[in-house]
């Protein structure tokens, strides 16, 4: 029997200004399974992402390798997911490139030639070799995403957890990243409102809509069903 990477039961979450953004959600992943998650603007895709790795809420309806997400192990938590934010700007803050990848292996205190190493891997990972002295601000979206991508997989997460892939992205950079993360293999969660990107990564998709899980099964029979989609403003 495969191994169940991540299991959420029955979350619920409302921001403070009393916004039910999830309501009741249920799902699992498996070890080594690519999975999608589409819906609508507002549906609750990033909100459902933030607490994969306990950013939002730790109220023991997420479990990671089992492990249940609270206060006390959210560092054990942050190593296993690997989150990269709709918007990279979010994620990326020190004044080059390399230290921005860097970043995370770091606070591990894992040994710098160790943390140079696995920089060096991360950008080629990506495509950015040579942009190591580069400060991010100064780069393109694109750029940035990929810095961001960069700087999750650094620290070898067992999940990488993706918010909107695609927008933004040149259809030769978009074209590159499905490679990449086909490449990588792994465990993901690839939220996007591109269902072509969805339909070549993910073998299993997931359909969000006020909050709520609204339907879920292998993305061809999803993607084929037009009534759904459009009752869900996804076509
Ligand atoms: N910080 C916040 N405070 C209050 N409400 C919020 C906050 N962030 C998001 N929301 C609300 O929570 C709901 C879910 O938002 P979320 O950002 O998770 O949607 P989404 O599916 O990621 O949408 P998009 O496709 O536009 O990225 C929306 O109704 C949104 O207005
Ligand atoms: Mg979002």
């Amino acid at each position: 029997m495969s191994k169940k990477l991540l299991e959420i039961n029955d979350l619920t979450y409302s921001y403070p200004d009393g916004t039910r953004a999830l309501d009741g959600v249920s799902l699992m992943i498996d070890e080594g399974e690519r999975v999608g998650i589409i819906g609508p603007n507002g549906a609750g895709k990033s909100t459902l992402l933030l607490h994969l790795n306990g950013i939002l809420g730790q109220n023991g309806c997420v479990r990671i390798s089992g492990m249940e997400i609270n206060r006390s192990n959210l560092k054990d938590v942050r190593r296993k997911v690997g989150m990269i934010f709709q918007n990279p700007d979010d994620q990326l803050f020190c004044p080059t490139v390399f230290d921005d990848v860097a970043f995370g292996p770091r606070n591990l205190r894992i040994p710098e030639d160790e943390v140079a190493r696995r920089v060096r891997q991360s950008l080629e990972a990506v495509g950015l070799m040579g942009f190591e002295e580069r400060s991010a601000f100064h780069l393109s979206f694109g750029q940035k995403k990929r810095v961001a991508i960069a700087t999750v997989l650094s620290m070898e997460p067992e999940l990488l957890a993706i918010d909107e892939l695609s927008s933004n992205l040149d259809p030769g950079t978009r074209r590159s990243m499905i490679q990449l993360l086909k490449e990588l293999g792994g465990t993901q969660i690839i939220v996007s409102h591109d269902l072509d990107l969805v339909s070549q990564l993910c073998q299993r998709v997931i359909i969000l809509n006020n909050g709520q899980k609204i339907a879920e099964g292998e993305t061809r029979e999803i993607l084929r069903n037009q009534e759904l989609l459009k009752a869900n403003d996804l076509l």
